[in-house]
């Protein structure tokens, strides 16, 4: 399976999968953003990369839909890409993915980590949900989840998520390649069964 992976800046979960790459394969890499650490990775790894200067949005949506028609990934992913996929991108891309900081429906948008310790949560995490026109609003694929520990900081929090991230991001994507989890309208399946909760893995 081969894939196309969206970053705007550090590209930790972009590095994820690039090195597990066995059951898919990074085909092109595309960032917002021409100071994105992720872009220099994809050039390491000798993966083919495009920045878009998102200064003006309507030229940046069109040169995105036109590259995603040309790349013809199987899936795309949204790995840190911080802006907001037009319909028009959303349906070019065909089947697209993203992660979220956050136990979703809980916190879309920015600052998840903050939001968890003002609200005094038990629990926090990240989520892998299908995208559509809503922010973070797409069915839920899988998520993992951690107890907080009410000593940390916000930053202490990320620190902790961003590890488990990478494994629920990597895992998921061979999932898909493996065609073990699939989607159709509000459905999710695995191995073909209807799932009636996303998938929990506890790191
Ligand atoms: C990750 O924590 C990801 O979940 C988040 O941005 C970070 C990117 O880190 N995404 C969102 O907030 C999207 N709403 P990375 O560039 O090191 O992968």
């Amino acid at each position: 399976m081969r894939i196309a992976v969206l970053i705007s800046g550090r590209g930790s979960n972009l590095e994820a999968l690039i090195h597990d790459q066995n059951r898919y394969r990074v085909c092109h890499v595309i960032s917002n953003n021409f100071n994105a650490r992720g872009i220099a990775l994809a050039q390491r790894h000798g993966i083919t990369n495009t920045i878009i200067d998102w200064s003006d949005r309507r030229q940046a949506e069109q040169m995105l839909c036109d590259l995603l028609i040309a790349v013809k990934a199987d899936l795309v992913v949204l790995a840190g890409f911080m802006r907001i996929l037009s319909p028009a991108a959303i349906n070019a891309a065909g089947k697209v993915i993203n992660i979220h900081p956050s136990l979703l429906p809980k916190y879309p948008g920015l600052k998840t980590h903050q939001k968890v310790i003002d609200n005094k949560d038990q629990w926090h995490g990240a989520t892998v949900h299908m995208v559509n026109e809503e922010l973070d609003g797409g069915l839920i694929l899988a998520q993992t989840r951690f107890q907080v520990d009410t000593s940390m900081n916000a930053e202490q929090l990320a620190d902790e998520l961003i590890s488990k991230e990478h494994k629920l991001l990597t895992t998921v994507v061979g999932l898909i390649a493996d065609n073990q989890m699939t989607w159709q309208d509000q459905l999710l399946y695995m191995n073909e069964k209807t799932c009636s909760k996303p998938l929990m893995i506890e790191y």
